[in-house]
């Protein structure tokens, strides 16, 4: 796929788009959150992309289709200025053409706008790929932890 046939457009996320969404994200392997939970449910994402003022969510579209999305949710209540960065994704065939960087640029816009200055992400630390991509994005590996679980 050459650059010049991708119009791209970023745009914030509307409750019509959570069935896309949803569809990139249960097919994406490296979105997994365990061995439980694949992806996040239709209906949260309905609560993302509903307008609200602790939630950011923008899409990626490419000749009219989504593509990717990311989504920040805003802590608030102990962190004031303290966004965490839930989820970037672009599907396979469309990277490296820039969406990743230009929902990431819409994204930190969005939340500087309402005085977020400070963003965590959880890196996959078998996911080279990735992590170098929030490297190269200025990101800076502090703490490492083991996602644990049980059923209860
Ligand atoms: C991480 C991810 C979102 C990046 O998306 P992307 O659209 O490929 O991102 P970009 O195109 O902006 O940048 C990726 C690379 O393409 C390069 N690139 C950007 N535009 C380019 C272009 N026009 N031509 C060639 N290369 C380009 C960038 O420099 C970058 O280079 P790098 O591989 O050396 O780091 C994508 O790989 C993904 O969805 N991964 C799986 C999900 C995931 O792990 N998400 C993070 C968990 S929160």
């Amino acid at each position: 796929m050459t650059e010049k046939k991708l119009k791209i457009k970023i745009r914030k996320a509307k409750l019509s788009d959570v069935n896309a969404v949803y569809k990139i994200g249960v097919e994406m392997k490296e979105l997994g959150f365990s061995g439980k939970y694949k992806f996040h449910q239709k209906a949260e994402l309905k609560e993302f992309a509903a307008p609200k003022k602790d939630n950011v969510f923008f899409v990626a579209e490419a000749n009219g289709r989504i593509v990717g999305f990311v989504y920040a949710k805003i802590i608030d209540w102990s962190r004031p200025g303290w966004a965490m960065l839930d989820n970037l994704a672009v599907k396979e065939e469309y990277r490296k053409h820039g969406i990743g960087t230009h929902l990431t640029c819409a994204l930190y816009k969005e939340l500087k706008k309402r005085k977020v200055h400070y963003v965590q992400i959880l890196e996959e630390i078998h996911h080279k790929s990735t992590r170098k991509f929030w490297k190269e994005k200025g990101f800076k590996e502090t703490k490492v932890f083991v996602w644990a679980e049980r059923n209860i």
